[in-house]
């Protein structure tokens, strides 16, 4: 299994548009590295891909990474995307891949509804661009040798989506994590969960390689840096630190770890800072646009 990093940051980016925080500014001034937003690719043979989340910043992540130039007059090498939530910056890219252009999108019910709810996406052809549910703990093949088993993670659902009943730990096909699975290898993709419960630590032992949630370093990160008031919790998101955060919850484990989908204001994205020598002390990697992973 091979797994391409296209964009490694949470929504926003990295910079994002409007913020002048620490990291942002760095960013900027070619300090740290620039993320795009949230989207891994997957293969087997590197000749057939599965995007996983459609992000805004598609069309230079595929620009960039070569292995996703078309190879022909037209066409590509992504067979398929697959969907684990609605938010923006998992759907948006979907828009990016109108052109005529045959892949099959998977979401569960819930993601197609959305999309068929939403006019805008109907401007990938029909005729050419598949969608297909995916059920939950069921497995599907995006891309042949690659076993996929959608399963529920808590999460809320997308930010346009919230009503006055907003559960922000619901169970269900608004937000799902992947296990990917070819003859060899097992891996995670979970960009996004709200806590790490007792079944999904032992879930995730099994797994080479878990590509997991590194939105916020604290619950009130954003409070902190002075960015916004939404905690990581309201977003729907784990923190890394403290006692039920994931650097704790998920020590146990064997496999390789990746934090993936990772804000701007995380600490950790600062090489020097004590957070990333705390989660590299633990084991753990930061993804970067570009890094090729192998499970
Ligand atoms: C999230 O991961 O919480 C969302 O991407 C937020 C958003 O839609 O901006
Ligand atoms: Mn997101
Ligand atoms: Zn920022």
């Amino acid at each position: 299994m091979k797994i391409v990093v296209l964009g490694a940051a949470a929504g926003g980016g990295l910079p994002q548009w409007n913020c002048g925080c620490q990291n942002c500014e760095m960013a900027r001034h070619g300090q740290l590295p620039r993320m795009t937003q949230s989207s891994v690719a997957v293969s087997v043979t590197g000749a057939r891909w599965a995007v996983l989340n459609a992000s805004p910043d598609i069309r230079q992540q595929l620009d960039v990474v070569t292995v996703m130039h078309p190879g022909a007059l037209r066409g590509t090498p992504i067979q398929s995307v697959v969907l684990t939530n609605g938010d923006i910056d998992h759907v948006a890219g979907l828009l990016t891949l109108r052109e005529k252009t045959p892949f099959t999108v998977y979401a569960t019910s819930d993601g197609l509804d959305l999309l068929a709810q939403n006019p805008v996406f109907g401007v990938l052809d029909a005729e050419l661009v598949a969608r297909r549910p995916i059920a939950l703990d069921t497995v599907f093949e995006p891309i042949d040798g690659l076993h996929v088993t959608p399963f529920a993670v808590p999460g809320k659902v997308p930010l346009f989506m919230e009503d006055d009943d907003l559960d922000l730990q619901a169970m269900g096909e608004q937000t799902v994590g992947l296990k990917l699975q070819t003859a060899e290898k097992t891996a995670y993709y979970i960009p996004g969960c709200a806590t790490v419960p007792d079944w999904l630590r032992h879930q995730l032992s099994d797994g080479d390689m878990i590509l997991f949630d590194g939105t916020v370093w604290e619950n009130d990160e954003m409070q902190q840096t002075g960015t916004g008031q939404k905690t990581g919790a309201r977003m729907g998101h784990i923190a890394m630190a403290g006692a039920d955060g994931s650097l704790a919850r998920l020590a146990h484990l064997e496999g390789r770890k990746v934090y993936i989908h990772i804000n701007n204001t995380n600490p950790v994205l600062r090489p020097d800072s004590p957070e990333r020598a705390e989660v590299e002390s633990a084991g753990w990697i930061i993804a970067q646009d570009g890094m090729e992973l192998t499970p």
